[in-house]
């Protein structure tokens, strides 16, 4: 148990020197008096809070409800911004562009602001991954407040889930089977409340991951956004900071192999999101952990997919609550875990009662015998692609056929629909020029849509293979994350219409059916593109991100290690 004078932001506060005097004035001039903040935890609320971002419209009150808990428990709680950029519905070309942004924005509010320990509020897509990673280098207590997933979206007495059910109409709509007025009442029907998307795409996921590795009280991932016992969990995880500062638990005591293990594992009995193998990748990077690619390929060979829910399954995150949550799934797997480890609620990795078999699978009807995930190599991807073939139809699983070329988005927009494309259900579709520094950031444009001419024959699902990600909300036999990526000279950037390419997904393979020297000839010719920002954070963001295999971090934060504390008394 630490003494007041301990405490971290004592430095800022404490002495009796001018700069501790200029500290203490000033706390006076935001109206809180000494005996209000004198010794106790300086618990910093990082917000990442947007009128941008829609699926944290919420945090605004829930870190009143954390406020609330800290004042509670008798910490000092004062709430930072972060983040502005971290939501991915508006961002253009990708918030994952800005998911390292995020983790420096919150390593360094974290190291030079009076701060003894902090709750970090988000939830959509990359801001999870971008608060851990900044937390884990910095390495002071934190909790994560998920902001929960929105409400279940309604049309026409269906049940819609985001992004997932959007493409599947989209395509409908491009086939000419759905009308204006119908395409209306789906945009004000699909998303209902605030809250991330209600499917396991990347937000449900990782908020998921967040708990597993035990940086959220339990069950906190699975609680919707707008239900009561959001706000609760809000306030208890401002409570329960105050005593993680106290007995100085930090994420470096959390954050260990068995946690990240664990981490792979639910992700894969969830059917997450193909995103989450780049960012544990990264976040264990932070932590000094190895996690690799094929440590989520070997664990989708032994670890079965439970959670029913949309795209691999049927059901929504609302029912995934109701039916237990993610202590829930984590009842059904305790063999696959290690339950006894430090968490930030204290009492090991907690489980609890499944109340719907039919949303929490039992191990012996699952959603998936194995994982339904794969990493794929081959001289088309050398360090690994990705894909989901849980989401993908099953005849795509080994399959052979004639490349057709996209370079870059723009392309593929202008012709993907043109009545001439020279397309059928067995060609290939390539989209080069999309990855970490070619996107840049490896915007989701990885479920490249079936060409419009396909649609109208009634083609679903054909191969798709680019050096991008895709939404964890979306479907489809798509190889994602291609390293190298094209844009640097990986291998995809020397494709051309007509080479025979094959997906062999038992046999985790991914060729160019090309002889070695025409490949070699063919790199020998090709000469590196510019890159795509001359100046600003993107060109910073170049010079030093990493590939899709290695999390996507930059070079100078992907190691563990301490920076000296700020002089500050
Ligand atoms: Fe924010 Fe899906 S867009 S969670």
């Amino acid at each position: 148990m630490l003494l007041p004078e301990e405490l971290r932001s004592h430095r800022w506060y404490g002495s009796d020197g001018v700069r501790a005097f200029s500290h203490r004035s000033r706390t006076r001039q935001l109206g809180i008096g000494a005996a209000e903040h004198q010794g106790k935890p300086v618990i910093a609320v990082i917000n990442t809070w947007s009128e941008l971002n829609p699926c944290h419209a919420h945090l605004r009150d829930r870190a009143e409800a954390v406020k609330r808990g800290v004042w509670q428990a008798g910490g000092y709680p004062v709430e930072l911004p972060a983040g502005a950029i971290a939501g991915e519905t508006f961002t253009k070309p990708t918030a994952m562009l800005y998911r390292n942004l995020l983790a420096m924005e919150t390593e360094e509010l974290l190291r030079s602001y009076p701060v003894d320990g902090a709750v970090l509020l988000g939830g959509c897509d990359k801001s999870v991954p971008a608060l851990l990673m900044g937390a884990a280098s910095m390495d002071v207590p934190a909790i994560v407040v998920p902001a929960g997933p929105m409400l279940r979206g309604h049309w026409r007495g269906e049940t819609l889930g985001s992004g997932s059910d959007m493409w599947r109409y989209w395509d409908d709509r491009r086939a000419g089977q759905l009308g204006d007025d119908a395409w209306a009442e789906l945009e004000e029907g699909i998303a209902r409340s605030a809250g991330t998307c209600m499917t396991m795409g990347t937000a449900s996921t990782m908020t998921a991951v967040a708990e597993v590795l035990g940086m959220t009280l339990p069950g906190a991932s699975s609680i919707p956004a707008v239900d009561s016992a959001h706000s609760r969990m809000a306030a208890a995880s401002g409570r329960r900071i105050v005593e993680l500062v106290w007995h100085d638990v930090r994420p470096s005591h959390i954050l260990t192999p068995a946690a990240y293990a664990d981490a792979v594992t639910v992700v894969i009995a969830l059917g997450g999101s193909t995103n989450a193998l780049i960012h544990l990748v990264a976040m264990a990077g932070r932590s000094g952990v190895p996690v690799s690619l094929e440590d989520f390929d070997l664990a989708s060979r032994r670890v079965p997919v439970l959670a029913d829910i949309r795209p691999s399954g049927r059901h929504l995150m609302e029912d995934f609550y109701y039916a237990g949550g993610l202590p829930g799934l984590l009842s059904r797997i305790p063999d696959l875990l290690h339950p006894k480890r430090i968490t930030v609620g204290g009492g090991g990795l907690a489980t609890g009662l499944v109340h719907d078999d039919a949303v929490i699978r039992p191990r012996d009807n699952p959603v998936s015998a194995d994982g339904g995930l794969a990493v794929l190599r081959g001289n088309l991807a050398p360090r690994g692609a990705v894909i989901k073939h849980l989401a993908a139809e099953p005849r795509l699983h080994r399959h052979t056929g004639p490349a057709l070329v996209f370079d870059g988005y723009a392309d593929l927009r202008r012709r993907i629909d043109d009545p001439d494309l020279p397309v059928t259900a067995d060609t290939v579709l390539v989209l080069r020029g999309v990855g970490p520094r070619g996107g840049p950031g490896m915007p989701e444009y990885g479920m490249l849509p079936i060409p419009d001419k396909l649609l109208k024959q009634g083609v679903r699902d054909m191969l798709r293979i680019s050096d991008a990600r895709m939404s964890g909300t979306s479907y489809g036999a798509c190889v994602l994350h291609v390293a190298p990526e094209s844009h640097i000279g990986g291998p995809l950037a020397v494709v051309r219409d007509g080479d025979p390419i094959t997906v062999d997904v038992p046999d985790r393979r991914l060729e160019l059916g090309i002889p070695d020297d025409e490949l070699v000839a063919r790199r020998a010719e090709w000469t590196p593109p510019a890159p795509v920002y001359p100046r600003g954070y993107g060109r910073l963001f170049d010079a030093h991100v990493s590939q899709a295999d290695e999390g996507c971090d930059f070079d100078f934060l992907a190691a563990p290690g301490r920076i000296p504390e700020p002089e500050a008394g």
